[in-house]
């Protein structure tokens, strides 16, 4: 061993290591100088060691007391022991001059004397006096470092051109050498090996102590407490009211959970939540419109959201306002610095929707780039990989005020798994009625339509007609303003208004169907109905519904073709508790109807994963399992690479789609492993020649060329799209049946 290789060991980035470094010094002169026992043979040698030993003992007492309190070097507070080092070269100057001493004594070729010319390691190390003249150590990337820190290369460069740009960074120790840089880009933001500068591998990570658990918490008040409404908008009424009344359940969910699965080693981890829909600023009047049949998915979303995170006891911060966000974010230290202390970093997970993220970026500025890769932002309806690209979306003309935010897919969380892209949140499907208290409720032939607005009513009568002539009494619940007129409300429909939810699911409990319009788009309603055991009419679109043809979807980030009203129910749930037909076809209507009043037996399903337990379920797979400020490629995957398969598609088809026919969801966290010539080369392409290129559709064989072709910009990775001569390379996940989200050892 060295002795500068020796020192480096000593990499401590504690000043109380300075008695652990006392302590391993001492063990290793003892060592260094019984390394050739038969050769320590006078008694005198016997007399050097113990002054060396002594002394040496002096010294680090004295080294120790003068680090108590003293700031670390230029990496000041980073405890990466830069003074520690120069020290400890002092230190060991010293050790080396007495051990030449011995050495000349005894004469012993201990091969300990690398500071004499010819005899330096294979690695480039400094020598201690340059280290104490102030010299630069060398810093130096490993083609293995490299592989594992993908991005730590172009951060350097970055740094190179950028590192001027904000004090920060020189507050941060960063001079402008090489190794300043590694060292920031390592230990602050950790985008390279700290073995590059051989920092310690064993700095702690964390900015919270190992032995703090999140507790399951089932104290409601507490909730509430958290959800006082900071102003008078009644902002949060409607969540506070949907928590309060599934509280029973939510309770008895995370207790049943807690039996089933582990759930006492989990960290608490700070959660900041904001509902950028209820500001003001939104202009959506989302808060005034909760209780007039405004649009009430997101506020569903939400109120299950922050309950399950409540009742997995992680530490929660809920704002609405952008003031309040405002106020929260300029308390975080640096906020408005680009130095991303990963150590640093107040909150760990951001719940955000796109109307928040605008106003937080607006607050956080400069500081956004250290938040982002926490955010996790709701979004119903979908955000695609070539919308979130903002070059790309750019470039293809495909940027709009949705899209463009360049996050990872999977941090756009949605109401429904539609977009295997993004993350699947959803939301719990309300019971109002336990088996007790329906149990008495007797089904009659009702009809109840889907539609809260007179205008979603349009143009339905003539499927409405033949719904009425076969015999069911048609019920609606259309928001009804004033006495207004209804104008396409036939009037054989009974309309009650806007019900209440045990009203509502009594209805549903004494009605046979469930009757889609065609919109609203993929809703929660048809989920309470189906559970409730009413059927669900899903109306099939004759050409699919997009961005381009529905105006719902105008401007949305998504390409997604809605086949129907609800694909979901269509393609999960099926009969006989969802008939997915054409509305406009008289026959089909007629004969699906007949079908339904055969049943003598209505009985209600809920996929689990609309249920509080398996809401919570996935919520802590997320929150356990991913991980976005990943900088070094992860060793160990999730959802585990057992569970993925690498499939080779048909040409024409999307990922999207070459999963879904083996019945497998496309797992767009293993792209990465599938990006390689040798990857299609498996799969039996030939290769004639190798591309990279920038669109969503690889890594992928061009059959028409048979060229491979590679992803180059690895936020395209994306599991839909499609080219006729295109055969996509897929990776592919299982699942479990009902828990869409997490594969089989997901959990
Ligand atoms: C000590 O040195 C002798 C030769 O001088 C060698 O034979 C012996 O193996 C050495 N012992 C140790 C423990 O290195
Ligand atoms: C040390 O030993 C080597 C042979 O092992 C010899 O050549 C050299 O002269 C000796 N040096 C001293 C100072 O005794
Ligand atoms: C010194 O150590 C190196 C590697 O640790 C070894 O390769 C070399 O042979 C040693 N030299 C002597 C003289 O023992
Ligand atoms: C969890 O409970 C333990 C024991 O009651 C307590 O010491 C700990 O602080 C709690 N953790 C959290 C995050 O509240
Ligand atoms: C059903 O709900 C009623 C209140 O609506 C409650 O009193 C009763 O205990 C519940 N029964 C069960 C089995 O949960
Ligand atoms: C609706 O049904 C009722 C009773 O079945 C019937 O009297 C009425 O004519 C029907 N209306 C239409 C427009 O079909
Ligand atoms: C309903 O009544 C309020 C005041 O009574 C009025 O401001 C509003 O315009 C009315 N809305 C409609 C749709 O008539
Ligand atoms: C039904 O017909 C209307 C107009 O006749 C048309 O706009 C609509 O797209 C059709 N719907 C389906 C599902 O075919
Ligand atoms: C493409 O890359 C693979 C793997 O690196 C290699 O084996 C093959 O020879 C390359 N083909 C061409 C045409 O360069």
């Amino acid at each position: 061993m060295s002795a500068l290789s020796c020192m480096r060991y000593f990499n401590l980035h504690r000043r109380q290591g300075c008695v652990l470094l006392a302590v391993v010094t001492l063990l290793w002169l003892v060592t260094i100088l019984n390394l050739n026992s038969s050769a320590v043979i006078h008694g005198r040698t016997e007399h050097i060691k113990l002054e060396i030993v002594k002394l040496s003992e002096q010294y680090i007492r004295a080294l120790a007391r003068d680090n108590e309190g003293v700031v670390d070097g230029p990496y000041a507070g980073r405890f990466t022991a830069y003074d520690l080092k120069k020290t400890m070269a002092v230190l060991l100057e010293n050790i080396l001059e007495r051990l030449d001493k011995v050495e000349h004594e005894l004469n012993i070729t201990a091969n300990v004397s690398s500071h004499t010319q010819g005899h330096r390691s294979k690695e480039p190390s400094l020598l201690a006096k340059d280290l104490i003249n102030g010299e630069p150590e060398q810093c130096i990337l490993s083609d293995k470092e490299k592989q594992l820190y993908p991005k730590c290369e172009g951060k350097i460069q970055w740094m190179k051109q950028m590192w001027q740009s904000d004090p920060c960074y020189a507050s941060y120790g960063v001079d402008g050498s090489m190794c300043s840089f590694i060292m920031y880009l390592s230990e602050v933001e950790g985008w390279c090996p700290r073995s590059a500068w051989r920092g310690s591998s064993l700095m702690p990570t964390k900015d919270y102590t190992d032995s703090e658990h999140a507790n399951i918490t089932t104290d409601l008040d507490g909730l509430m407490q958290l959800l006082k409404d900071p102003n008078e908008r009644q902002g949060y009424a409607w969540i506070r009211m949907r928590i309060k009344r599934i509280w029973p359940r939510w309770e008895a969910a995370i207790r049943n959970l807690a039996k089933t699965q582990d759930m006492t080693q989990r960290k608490p981890k700070k959660i900041l939540i904001h509902l950028g829909l209820l500001s003001k600023q939104s202009g959506w009047k989302f808060a005034e419109m909760q209780f007039k049949g405004g649009p009430l998915g997101e506020l569903v979303q939400w109120s299950d959201l922050i309950t399950a995170l409540y009742v997995l006891g992680h530490h929660l911060t809920i704002t609405s306002e952008a003031d309040q966000l405002g106020s929260i974010v300029s308390q975080l230290p640096a906020a408005n610095s680009p130095c991303q202390s990963r150590k640093e970093l107040p909150v760990h997970i951001i719940y955000i929707d796109i109307v928040g993220l605008k106003q937080f970026k607006k607050y956080v500025k400069t500081g956004y780039g250290k938040f982002s890769c926490l955010l996790r932002i709701l979004d119903s309806f979908g955000t695609e990989p070539a919308f979130n690209l903002r070059s790309f979306a750019k470039r293809n003309k495909k940027l709009t005020s949705w899209g463009g935010q360049d996050l990872q897919p999977q941090q756009f969380f949605n109401m429904f798994p539609h977009s295997p892209d993004n993350s699947f949140m959803g939301f719990v499907v309300e019971r109002h009625l336990n088996e007790t208290n329906a149990k008495d409720i007797e089904r009659n032939n009702h009809a109840v339509v889907y539609g809260k607005n007179d205008y979603m009513w349009k143009g339905k009568e003539e499927y409405l007609d033949i719904v009425n002539k076969s015999g069911l009494v048609i019920h609606g619940t259309v928001y009804k303003e004033n006495q207004s007129k209804l104008e396409n409300i036939p009037n054989y429909v009974i309309n009650h208004g806007i019900l209440n939810g045990e009203d509502l699911h009594t209805l549903l409990r004494q009605s046979k169907v469930f009757l889609g319009l065609g919109f609203p788009y993929e809703g929660p309603a048809p989920l309470e109905a189906i559970a409730n055991g009413a059927v669900f009419i899903n109306p099939k679109f004759d050409k699919p519904h997009n961005r381009n043809t529905a105006p719902f979807f105008k401007g949305k980030p998504t390409e997604r073709e809605l086949t129907s009203q609800h694909p979901y129910a269509e393609q999960f749930i099926g009969e006989p508790y969802v008939y997915t037909i054409d509305i406009n076809n008289s026959e089909e209507v007629r004969t699906t109807i007949q079908k339904i009043l055969d049943i003598d037996h209505f009985k209600g399903y809920l996929p689990y994963e609309y249920t509080e337990e398996g809401f919570i379920q996935r919520m802590n797979a997320y929150i356990e399992h991913q991980n976005f400020c990943q900088f070094q490629k992860q060793l160990t995957k999730w959802p585990p690479e057992s569970n993925v398969q690498i499939l080779f598609g048909e040409a024409g088809k999307s990922c999207k789609q070459v999963c879904w026919e083996k019945n497998l969801i496309c797992e767009p966290s293993h792209f990465l492993e599938t990006n390689a010539h040798s990857a299609l080369m498996t799969k039996g392409a030939s290769c004639a020649a190798n591309k990279t290129l920038i669109d969503i559709f690889y890594p992928a064989l061009d059959t028409k060329t048979n060229d491979c072709i590679l992803q180059q910009e690895e936020l395209l990775f994306s599991c839909v799209g499609a080219q006729d001569h295109l055969r996509r390379l897929c990776p592919c996940r299982n699942y479990i049946k009902g828990q869409t989200a997490l594969c089989t050892n997901c959990v």
